[in-house]
């Protein structure tokens, strides 16, 4: 099919890649012209595992522009993947999606186009779009349009695992009005809902994966699936941090609770690790929009702000634990292992340990960080907070009075630890993802507190 995809950000770009390299013919559209020649030249924007590989072998049907005109005439399928960042009072900014409807409606043309919502929108924006389309249309041809229909089609990827998560969904979410929309659709999912695909080399296929469910909803429905997706696995995160704070208390460990309540199925062990709380760009948007648009129906999500409130205390939980241990702040250096909300991606959007730093600075401390991939995206984008970047976990430790493990990449997890030890001023390591062995920390010398 002709398909294409507006934005080539994490959603856009891996959606579009992945489509290609199921053999549709997609075009990627990006306001952004350095960003779409560094595409054309074959680089990724950002650092996302196995994003180089597919762009390579998608390349044979996959173009890049910033041109409406060269990608919306003929596109049977065109996917809204642009940014909604959080506007006024929690509610998202529409900006980006207003102007790409416009554009899509202003370069319509072809039999039949499905304009589907991918980002993530708020509940009714499939309505509002399919209206801004029409209007744009309408106003440039001086007739009624016919020859489209809004569907919505949510994305569950994470960063650092998006390729997995496209190639190898739990399920496929279609919302549409009518069923003739959302027959598109499955025509351009099949190969990903029967698994038909050879699989890449690089990233082969879970074992045991048969069919992938589809669910088929209307549109109201499809977006309100993805909020409430993201909102249990936010409030998942916060209970089991709040049942830590507890389990601090009495003495109980709460990685074992966390096993011991999530062996149950109808819990499940995912997303029950305790500790510094989420970051990123998606659970904090979500939530706070959630809230605001059950506010527009005078109903308060209390569950949901409860789950904010225990994840921004999370963060706080950290300078109180290094205030117990080193009682005073000012002066101290304390070493951040890790920058990126979370490992194998680049990405520090709400990263938990740029609120950690900024809190310890406001109280006179010097930071130090490493991260093994998001160091030189920090550099840019954070130009004013005072992380000392260092060139390895060695680094960092050499003379600081603390270190806090913050994301978890795997490098972390068996670093020579009797020499960081030996270079620290005091060898503390608050563990901010319970994921390093106490005892391991403990006969290297340190003084070993996990964070809940
Ligand atoms: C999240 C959802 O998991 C995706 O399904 C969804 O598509 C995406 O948002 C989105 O809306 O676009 P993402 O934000 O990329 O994906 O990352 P997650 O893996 O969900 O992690 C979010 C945060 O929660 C991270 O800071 C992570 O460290 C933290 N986390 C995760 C925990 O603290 N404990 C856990 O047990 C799991």
């Amino acid at each position: 099919m002709n398909v294409s995809i507006i934005g080539t950000g994490y959603v856009g770009l891996t959606t579009g890649a992945c489509l290609a390299f199921l053999g549709h013919q997609v075009t990627c559209v990006d306001n952004d012209a350095e960003k779409v020649a560094a595409l054309e030249r074959g680089e990724a924007p950002f650092y996302e595992p196995h994003l180089t590989e597919i762009l390579a072998e998608a390349r044979p049907h996959l173009k890049f522009t910033t041109d409406y005109a060269q990608a919306i005439p003929g596109s049977q399928v065109v996917f809204i993947a642009v940014g909604t960042p959080t506007g006024e009072g929690g509610k998202p900014d529409l900006k980006y999606l207003e102007a790409a409807a416009r554009s899509i409606g202003e370069n319509l043309s072809g039999p039949f186009t499905v304009v589907v919502n991918k980002s993530t929108v708020p509940i009714g924006s499939g309505n509002w779009v399919g209206a801004l389309v029409r209007d744009a249309w309408e106003r440039k041809n001086g007739a009624r349009v016919r020859n489209f229909a809004v569907a919505s089609n949510p994305e569950f990827l994470r960063e650092g695992s998006a390729l997995h998560d496209s190639l190898y969904p739990d399920r496929v979410v279609v919302g549409a009005d009518e069923p003739q929309t959302a027959e598109v659709l499955y025509t351009l999912y099949r190969p990903i809902l029967d698994q038909t695909f050879s699989e890449p080399a690089w990233l082969p296929r879970p074992e045991r994966l048969g069919a992938i469910p589809l669910i088929s909803t209307d549109l109201a429905s499809a977006e309100l699936i993805k909020y409430a997706a993201n909102a249990f696995l936010a409030l998942k995160i916060s209970y089991i941090n709040e049942i830590g704070r507890l389990a601090d208390k009495v003495g109980a460990d709460i990685a074992q609770v966390a096993r011991g309540i999530g062996l149950d199925a109808r819990i499940g062990t995912r997303f029950l690790q305790a500790g510094i709380g989420w970051g990123g760009s998606c659970f904090g948007k979500d939530t706070a929009a959630l809230v605001a648009t059950a506010a527009e129906y005078n109903l308060s999500m209390e569950i949901v702000t409860a789950a904010r409130a225990a994840n921004a205390r999370q963060r706080e939980r950290v300078v109180e634990k290094l205030l117990d241990e080193l009682k005073i702040l000012k002066g101290r250096t304390i070493g951040l292992l890790g920058l990126a909300f979370k490992p194998n991606t680049d990405d520090l959007r709400e990263a938990p340990a740029l609120d950690v730093a900024r809190m310890l600075i406001a109280r006179g401390a010097r930071v130090k960080g490493h991260d093994p991939v998001a160091m030189d995206r920090f550099r840019r984008e954070y130009p004013a907070l005072d992380i000392a970047c260092c060139e390895s976990a060695e680094d960092v430790a050499r003379g600081a009075d603390a270190l806090v493990l913050v994301t978890e990449w795997p490098q972390y997890r068996d670093l020579p630890w009797e020499r960081l030890a030996k270079v620290m001023q005091t060898p503390i390591m608050l563990d901010g993802r319970h994921v390093l062995e106490r005892a391991r920390l403990e006969r290297a010398g340190f003084r070993y507190i996990a964070l809940s």
